[in-house]
């Protein structure tokens, strides 16, 4: 579903020749993205990084976009209850985040879902926690949290305060709308 998810922002946006040529450069050749089958990681880094080479944007610009992209774009194509059940509020949401997967993993068999916590509440800002075995999605959490602001037209402003990639166990993010 993610690497389907990449495919339609990219062809969408750049079309499908750019995205031919994207595949070409990472060295898929899956014609086609079955969203129940589970796919290795590397592909979808691979894909990440051609992105980011094809159209001339850091891979953390592409991961950003992509987190926005996720939530405005590509879970309305059957998830649109889903997402309703997360919470009309932007605050209801991100406190709901660290079960929300947790019905998606009868969809998806193969799902290895992120962690999150949420500590700090207030009621226009937290502390959101994010626990990932996976490498280098930081700027993906940061777009997916901007983007359900958008959703839930909260203007929202996520900042990135303590870093796994500066040496902590994982990452938090002060979010406040
Ligand atoms: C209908 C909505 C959603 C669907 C269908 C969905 C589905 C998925 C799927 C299939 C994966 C890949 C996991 C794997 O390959 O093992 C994933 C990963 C992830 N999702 Fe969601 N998701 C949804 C909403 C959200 C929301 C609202 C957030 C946070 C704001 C989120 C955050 C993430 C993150 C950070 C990962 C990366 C996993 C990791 O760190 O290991 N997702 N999700």
């Amino acid at each position: 579903m993610v690497n389907r998810a990449i495919e339609e922002m990219v062809t969408s946006s750049h079309g499908e020749e750019v995205w031919d040529q994207i595949k070409q450069q990472a060295g898929v050749d899956i014609d086609v993205f079955i969203s129940s089958e589970g796919y290795s990681d590397s592909i979808t880094y691979g894909l990440v990084g051609a992105t980011s080479d094809a159209l001339g944007m850091p891979p953390g610009q592409v991961m950003e976009a992509f987190g926005e992209y996720w939530i405005l774009e590509t879970t309305k194509r059957g998830y649109s209850d889903l997402m309703a059940s997360g919470g009309s509020s932007l605050r209801e949401f991100l406190l709901n985040l660290p079960n929300f997967h947790a019905r998606l993993s009868m969809i998806f068999p193969h799902l290895a879902p992120p962690d999150f916590l949420v500590s700090d509440v207030g009621d226009r800002s937290l502390r959101l926690h994010y626990l990932s075995d996976r490498a280098s999605l930081t700027p993906f959490v940061k777009g997916l949290v901007q983007g359900l602001g958008k959703m839930l037209a909260t203007p929202v402003q996520v900042e990135l305060s303590v870093a796994k990639d500066a040496g902590a166990d994982h990452d938090e993010f002060l979010v406040q709308w």
